[in-house]
């Protein structure tokens, strides 16, 4: 698995020692996990750990074993069932110390899965825990275990439609989006769970995408290319921010604050928006064409 994550076209590889991993397979999966991240070609990859739930028998021994052994190869920590901002401030004091005893300069990022009532209700404190703070990320499985949600699917992770008049994770989504840009930080969504279900795929991940998440798991190798194109600009959406840019710097030319463009009014908030395409265009053709 490893390997073909490796070569795939993910944008970011998490290694699991959680949910994935039974609880007698603990230690050999961070012999794995070191051993990986010491010697396959991760092509530039972003490289993100997810460690066991901080209040587990796992989780201290996660990080002191992997850290000093592989943490130069890793950019983030993902912290699972995060509680409260106190979790995150563990986490951070701990990736101190043992970078400091490891040698390592470049400061290692955190995520955090928010994945109960509680974390959700916290997600404002949380997302500002840590200057490591680099992302929210949504669990809908155990969010939903957290709250009662009835199961719907055998997976649980974001196959549940038609029960409720209207989105069930509307809030959740919205909330989560709000604390976690208000932060400076990304926020990410869950993996959708029926990999055989593209259609599904499509429409979870283009609802997503319309919220404003940067981003969704995938749980199978799959998903990636269809998770790439809905959250890349496409080029009718380029074409159009190339647009709105033109007309707003030729109004301001002529000393004019708003333009229109098609009909349609723009102003300095069409040019923020225009320019976040633009922005995220260039970042998928860097990544398209990697630095020799
Ligand atoms: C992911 O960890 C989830 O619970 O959905
Ligand atoms: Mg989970």
């Amino acid at each position: 698995m490893h390997l073909k994550a490796a070569d795939s076209a993910a944008d970011v590889i998490m290694l699991d020692l959680e949910d994935s991993c039974p609880a007698a397979e603990k230690a050999g999966a961070r012999s794995v996990v070191i051993e990986s991240l010491n010697t396959l070609a991760w092509g530039g990859k972003v490289l993100t750990l997810r460690i066991n739930p901080v209040d587990s028998p796992f989780a201290l021994r996660d990080l002191v074993e992997v850290i000093p052994r592989a943490g130069g190869h890793l950019d983030t920590v993902v912290v699972p069932k995060v509680e409260s901002a106190g979790d995150i401030a563990f986490v951070d004091r701990a990736l101190s110390a043992l970078e400091a005893e490891a040698g390592l300069e470049t400061p290692i990022g955190i995520e955090a899965i928010i994945e109960s009532a509680r974390a959700l209700r916290d997600a404002d404190a949380i997302a500002a825990a840590s200057p490591r703070m680099r992302c929210l990320v949504f669990g809908v499985a155990d969010y939903s275990a957290s709250v009662n949600m009835p199961l719907t699917s055998v997976s649980g992770h974001g196959e549940a439609d038609g029960l409720y008049p209207g989105d069930p994770l509307h809030f959740v989504y919205s909330r989560l989006i709000m604390c976690g840009k208000a932060a400076g930080l990304q926020v990410i969504d869950a993996p959708y769970g029926n990999f055989r279900d593209s259609e599904g795929l499509t429409r979870a991940a283009g609802r997503s995408r319309a919220l404003g998440f940067d981003g969704k798991w995938a749980i199978h190798p799959s998903q990636l290319a269809e998770l790439n194109r809905v959250f890349a600009p496409d080029d009718l959406e380029v074409e159009r921010a190339r647009e709105v840019i033109r007309a707003y710097e030729a109004a301001q030319e002529q000393g004019r604050g708003a333009a229109a463009v098609g009909g349609s009014m723009i102003d300095q908030a069409s040019l923020r928006m225009a320019r976040d395409v633009m922005r995220r265009m260039e970042a998928v053709r860097a990544k398209e064409t990697p630095p020799e």
